[in-house]
């Protein structure tokens, strides 16, 4: 992938964590403490495939139909590329721009429609001039934006977009329900979410803090930043193949190997580095949850939001 940075900094120099290895910079300057290593990569390229499977009305599964078709697209936090290849391969006269703090290893093969850069979504964007982009997907990354951030960086996408132009965010919001009332059963996964959101608020540094459950603000902070027809698509997605039809059980059964490595992938360096934990502790828990995920009587779910708005 040849990507491009913006700044002197050495955006390749790894660090190992627990047998997992983090972007020294990131880690460093606590703007994205999650793996990006190849046990990562696997999961956001099933992940991703799997979205697929649930947003079957969507154009080829990865922007809604509502946006029009894009002929400019920006891809914010591209991570492993695979949103950005899928759409530049879909629509090849549409030109999409990709920027990211430290990606994973993307597909090899690079097409002449993308342009990848290195960016910290947590400056002012200015990958490229006002009034640019049709479409600008954000997708889970939500653990590296820093908590006060929110407001501008939907003011920054805002003047990036063309008038008649849409965001489209994508968060899961990090808490599990019980579809039979029975959240008893989901003790581990609700200790997770506490620790979780303890350890991204507990920083002291301004780019460190950040909140874990972000959707419920994502429509005020749009309107507040000049954003029309603001609405958000909410989808119930199981955790393990608890689901009577064969669809929803199968996508049950891809987001239990998502989970699993979700929750362990976001926690560990945020709750052990900061003691919440223990490392052998939070491995106990990490095994209790992924039992609670997979526990079918429960009928476990996460909820998948997404919020579109449009630039008048
Ligand atoms: C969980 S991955 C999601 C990747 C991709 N959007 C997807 O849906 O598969 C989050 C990505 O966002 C990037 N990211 C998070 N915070 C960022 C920031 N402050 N600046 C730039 N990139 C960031 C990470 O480097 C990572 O590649």
């Amino acid at each position: 992938m040849a990507a491009r940075s913006t700044g002197d900094e050495d955006f390749h120099r790894k660090v190992t964590y627990c047998d997992r290895e983090y972007q020294e910079h990131s880690v460093r300057y606590e703007i994205y403490q999650v793996p990006i290593d190849a046990e990562e990569e696997t999961r956001l390229l099933e992940q991703h495939e799997m979205l697929k499977l649930i947003y079957t009305d969507w154009n080829n599964g990865l922007y809604a139909p509502i946006v029009g078709e894009p002929e400019a697209i920006l891809d914010c936090g591209f991570g492993t590329g695979a949103w950005a290849y899928d759409v530049a391969e879909y629509d090849p006269n549409c030109m999409v721009t990709a920027i990211d703090i430290c990606p994973l290893l993307a597909p090899s093969d690079q097409l002449e429609n993308i342009d990848f850069q290195i960016a910290n979504l947590n400056h002012r964007l200015d990958c490229a001039e006002p009034n640019t982009f049709d479409l600008i997907n954000s997708r889970f990354v939500a653990s590296g934006i820093a908590a006060t951030r929110w407001p501008n960086y939907f003011r920054d996408m805002h003047r990036l977009l063309k008038s008649g132009g849409w965001v489209q965010m994508t968060e899961w919001d990090l808490f599990f329900r019980s579809d039979s009332d029975n959240s008893d059963a989901l003790q581990a996964l609700h200790e997770w979410s506490r620790l979780y959101t303890e350890a991204l608020g507990s920083s002291t540094r301004p780019e460190g803090k950040k909140r874990s459950r972000v959707v419920q603000d994502f429509e005020v902070w749009m309107r507040m930043a000049g954003f029309i027809n603001v609405s958000t698509d909410v989808r119930d997605i199981p955790t393990c193949a608890w689901p009577q039809d064969a669809h929803n059980r199968s996508i049950g059964e891809a987001n239990l190997t998502n989970m699993k490595g979700l929750i362990h992938s976001l926690g560990l360096y945020p709750v052990t580095s900061r003691r919440l934990r223990e490392i052998e502790d939070f491995h106990d828990l990490i095994e209790a949850a992924y039992a609670e995920l997979s526990d079918v009587g429960a009928k476990p779910y996460i909820r998948l939001h997404t919020t579109f708005g449009m630039k008048r």
